[in-house]
């Protein structure tokens, strides 16, 4: 009975815990923005991601795709990856003159942007799902699903058009499933493999209090930081002992310069109810043991500065009084 109690007692919190933090995956995606400013004018820029890291960019201005990770290669070989180069390269060239062939074809109006998203999230058990989004002017516009490419629901009807041309092109369909399929999800294996020590890491964040502009006459804005954490799911929160305070505001979580992130998370409260309120964060790195801080102790300083003001107020004030007075006195002996 004692070892049931025990066993509840340890087990809830690692169930809660583990709850938390869900099972992490690591999509890889490739972006790709090509710009269009007028009939002669285009580039192509494009970027990879494998969850939170960036292994992959690709400029317009260089005919290869910079490795910006010691194992971007995965475990492809030299000739593998040399075939997977030059297919892009294939493809980058072929879609800006596909892209300004139907715009004239279709009298679009320039500028355009276009932005591609494709990729693919290897699942245990060697499944996995891949994806292939097209958007123009930040809108999605086709996608390619199973076997063919299938416009967006609200596409322009001349999309239409061009998916059903595009679907004619068996070759290019064929092509698109091998990538998604089959290179994708074996490239990313490769990936996970030899990227897994750095995919893997636990970096542990800094947290600092400080007050924001004031939300209101008798209101205090109470900002939380939490910064240089790294994976990217945390847990911040404002509390009173063991309540959380309903009234926080979680802000976005923002990637710092050196792949790790922070954010702000601020709560506006009565000024008499600030103290005795803390921010407690929990994330991976920490192991169990949250950082909590204590709105007091930062509030000291505010408090000090305070203090002191008075406090000369007070001083000055007496000073003034005693001068004033010993001129009085000074003046009546006069
Ligand atoms: C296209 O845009 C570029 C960059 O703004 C400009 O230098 C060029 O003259 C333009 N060409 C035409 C044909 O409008
Ligand atoms: C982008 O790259 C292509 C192919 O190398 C080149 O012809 C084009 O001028 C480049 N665009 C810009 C804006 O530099
Ligand atoms: C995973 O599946 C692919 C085909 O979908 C196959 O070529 C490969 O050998 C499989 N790998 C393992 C480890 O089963
Ligand atoms: C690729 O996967 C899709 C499902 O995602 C499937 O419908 C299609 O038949 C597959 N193609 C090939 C060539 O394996």
């Amino acid at each position: 009975m004692r070892c049931l109690l025990f066993l509840l007692l340890w087990g809830l919190p690692q169930i809660w815990r583990s709850s938390e933090v869900p099972q992490r995956n690591f999509p890889f995606r490739c972006l790709q923005i090509s710009s269009f400013l007028n009939r002669s004018w285009a580039r192509t820029d494009g970027l990879a991601w494998l969850g939170e890291l960036q292994p992959f960019v690709w400029s317009n201005d260089s005919d290869t795709i910079r490795f910006l990770k010691p194992w971007s290669q995965g475990k492809f070989s030299d000739q593998q990856w040399e075939i997977l180069q030059h297919l892009f390269w294939v493809y980058r060239s072929s879609f800006t003159r596909d892209i300004q062939e139907f715009v004239k074809m279709l009298q679009i109006a320039y500028p355009l942007e276009i932005q591609v998203s494709a990729g693919c999230e290897v699942h245990p058990g060697n499944t996995s799902e891949s994806f292939f989004h097209i958007a123009l002017q930040g809108r999605d516009i086709l996608s390619f699903q199973g076997t063919s490419w299938v416009p967006a629901p609200y596409a322009p009807q001349w999309v239409k058009k061009i998916s059903k041309q595009l679907n004619y092109d068996q070759g290019t369909k064929e092509a698109v499933q091998l990538l998604l399929n089959d290179t994708c999800p074996k490239f990313v294996r490769g990936l996970l493999e030899t990227g897994r020590s750095e995919l893997d890491k636990q970096v542990k964040p800094e947290a600092w209090l400080s007050s924001g502009p004031t939300p209101g006459s008798g209101h205090l804005l109470l900002v939380c930081h939490v910064s240089g954490f790294y994976p990217k799911p945390v847990w911040v929160m404002w509390m009173r002992g063991e309540q959380e305070q309903p009234g926080t505001q979680q802000g976005d979580v923002l990637p710092n310069a050196d792949e790790t992130w922070h954010l702000r998370v601020t709560l506006d409260v009565a000024a008499e109810e600030a103290a005795g309120l803390t921010c407690r964060v929990r994330h991976s790195s920490l192991g169990g043991q949250d950082i909590i801080l204590y709105w007091e102790q930062s509030s000291a300083s505010v408090g000090l500065i305070a203090g002191a003001i008075l406090v000369s107020l007070l001083i000055g004030g007496g000073l003034l009084t005693f001068w004033f007075k010993k001129r009085c006195s000074y003046q009546d002996i006069l």
